[in-house]
């Protein structure tokens, strides 16, 4: 079922759980995304970065493939197509385009700024029934051409975007896009602590949701976390499993090179990962 995100993370919060965006590439990654969902019986974002969006031919064609999968698998489970970390033009689009959840990363502008900026797109997704995110401080590192200096958000600027009537709020508290260095602080669960304080049952997102500690992530949804980005993961367990095909010579057996079968590895490390979360994150049977 195409739902927004906003009843499936109200009920996370409440359930004290959080769903997974798993960022979608093309057709392999979404049908993985997709199955393991149904499979497990758990709510799930597909997240579209503006890139990724662009690589598939375009938001519409997100969309249709979305649609006609969801058709063909018999997908029943809540899924919401989301933007992630777009911008005020590439959230529009996507409005446009059918999506039903959007974020509008304005965690680059001054603070003024991004709450004029999502309250534009607050108002205009809400008209037609979509959920929005928006970014208070910054998720350091990097993510599909969107660089982050990893500030730490200030909860009272936090509360100047909820209070916007935003669906879910994301907030740097020391996380980062791709891998965590060896010297990393570890996720700032203070500020989180003060920014679930000052919103109350708003459902908060954490990015970066590669590498951290299992317990560090336990610890973020008892305070409050409802939803955690998984990108990059994604990323290493398909390049692991498609370059262990290859070097082990598979694709020259037989028709082994048939794109079928050599994207089969990676497909199969994709679910196993997505899976995975789920069941870190306490979705599996929530759907
Ligand atoms: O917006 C997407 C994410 O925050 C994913 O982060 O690539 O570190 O898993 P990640
Ligand atoms: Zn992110």
């Amino acid at each position: 079922m195409l739902v927004s995100a906003t009843e499936m993370l109200r009920k996370a919060k409440a359930g004290k759980y959080a769903v997974g965006q798993f960022n979608i590439n093309n057709l392999e990654w979404t049908k993985a995304v997709l199955l393991t969902a149904q499979e497990n019986n758990s709510p799930v974002i597909l997240g579209v970065s503006e890139g990724a969006g662009k690589y598939m031919g375009g938001y519409n064609t997100v969309m249709g493939m979305v649609k006609g999968m969801m058709k063909d698998l018999n997908i029943t489970v809540p899924v919401a197509v989301h933007l992630d970390h777009g911008s005020l033009d590439g959230a529009k689009k996507c409005i446009e385009a059918g999506f039903t959840s959007v974020m509008f990363d304005g965690s680059h502008y001054d603070i003024d700024e991004n709450v004029e900026k999502t309250k534009e797109i607050i108002e205009l997704a809400h008209s037609k029934g979509i959920s929005v995110e928006a970014e208070v401080g910054s998720i350091g590192g990097e993510e599909d051409g969107v660089i982050g200096n990893g500030e730490i958000a200030d909860p009272q600027e936090c509360k100047r975007i909820n209070d916007l009537g935003v669906d879910m709020l994301a907030a740097g508290i020391g996380n980062i896009h791709g891998a965590y260095p060896d010297n990393w602080a570890g996720l700032s669960l203070d500020t989180l602590e003060e920014i679930q304080k000052l919103t109350g049952d708003r459902p908060l997102v954490l990015h970066g949701g590669t590498g951290i500690p299992d317990k560090m992530v336990r610890d973020a949804i008892t305070l409050g976390v409802s939803k955690i980005n998984v990108n990059t993961e994604c990323q290493w367990t398909f390049a692991a499993a498609t370059r262990k095909y290859i070097e082990e010579g598979k694709d020259k057996v037989g028709k082994g090179f048939d794109p079928r079968k050599l994207l089969a590895p990676g497909f199969e490390a994709i679910k196993a990962t997505v899976k995975e979360k789920m069941d870190l994150f306490g979705s599996i049977n929530q759907a």
